[in-house]
């Protein structure tokens, strides 16, 4: 009798515990193979007392589970790394490409990611991306007019049209709330490259596309070996914001005042968004403030 079993998404590593269920019946070991990112078992089992092959049956279970390798384009940064850990911790593969490679700080977390060293405009991709599902960006940054352009948009281009080229389904971009900020501020270079990002993203990913455009960023970010608090202002402000939400709806029509009033959003969010959007083909498009806090709060239940 050969049985074909559709499971509920199960990590590869709670499979060993589904099996223990049928243990009595068990007589040979599963094994699993590895496909196209999904993966099936088989083994073989007889009726409990009952021996004698003629009594051997073989059951393939074939799940439904895509083994996730995700490639962080700047996994050593402040929301790079928060990603990377978040997907460790979910047992998804990373590989981060940054220039520097490799934190200088060590956790558990940072042994069990890939760090390519190298620049995202002179890599060879073949190195990076072959065999990933999705390409996390959080290139970008402030500097001059130029600079500014070149990190926030063309960078972004160029990996969005290399992920294209090598195949990966799914590329999520790290952009930025617009703060209704009037025109004039929106042209500068770190607006004029984030939009150029995203919409390179939505063009060459339009079913799979994720763009999250937080505004500030809260949580613990480290510089030159310290670690600055943010989350002692971004928490409080994230909290009171919210508690006079009702109030402050009047003011958002007015030019710049999400300046003051977008709430801020803690980095673990971001990176918990990030992998909603890695594990649900579902979610996709561009994402608010608000959106990417329900998209964090799906995969924190
Ligand atoms: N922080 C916030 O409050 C905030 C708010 C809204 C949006 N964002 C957006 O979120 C994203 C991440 O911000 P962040 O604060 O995490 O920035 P970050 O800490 O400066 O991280 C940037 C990362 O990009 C890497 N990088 C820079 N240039 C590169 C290049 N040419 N090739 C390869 N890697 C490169 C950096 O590593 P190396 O230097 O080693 O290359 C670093 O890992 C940015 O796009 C930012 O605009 C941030």
């Amino acid at each position: 009798m050969t049985s074909f079993l559709s499971l509920p998404v199960v990590s590869p590593r709670s499979i060993p515990t589904a099996f223990s269920l049928k243990r009595p019946f068990i007589q040979t070991p599963p094994t699993l193979h590895f496909k196209n990112h999904r993966f099936a078992v088989s083994c073989s089992y007889a009726e409990a007392g009952v021996s004698g092959d003629s009594k051997l049956s073989t059951i393939d279970v074939v799940a439904d589970v895509k083994s996730e390798r995700i490639v962080v384009l700047g996994g050593n940064g402040f929301v790079g790394s928060a990603i990377c850990k978040a997907a460790v911790s979910k047992g998804i593969e990373v590989i981060s490409l940054n220039r520097s490679g490799r934190p200088t700080y060590s956790g558990s977390w940072v042994d069990q990611v890939t760090w390519i060293p190298g620049d995202v405009f002179y890599v060879n991709w073949d190195e990076v991306l072959l065999g990933a599902t999705a390409v996390v960006s959080t290139l970008g940054g402030f500097g001059s007019e130029e600079q500014m352009i070149k990190i926030n948009g063309e960078a972004n281009v160029v990996a969005v049209n290399a992920a294209k080229e090598y195949g990966i389904p799914k590329f999520i971009l790290i952009s930025v709330h617009d703060y209704n900020l009037p025109s004039f501020l929106l042209s500068s270079g770190y607006f004029t490259g984030k939009r150029k990002a995203e919409s390179e993203v939505l063009s060459k990913y339009p079913n799979s596309g994720i763009v999250l455009k937080p505004a500030f960023i809260y949580g613990k970010r480290r510089v030159d070996g310290f670690e600055i608090p943010l989350d002692l202002v971004g928490e409080p402000a994230e909290k009171f914001l919210k508690a006079i939400e009702n109030f402050t709806k009047p003011l958002s029509s007015l030019p710049a005042s999400d300046l003051l009033l977008a709430p801020p959003v803690s980095v673990d969010d971001v990176a918990l968004a990030v992998i909603n959007g890695v594990t649900d083909d579902d979610f996709f498009g561009v994402f608010t403030i608000d959106q990417i806090k329900e998209a964090a709060e799906k995969i924190r239940l």
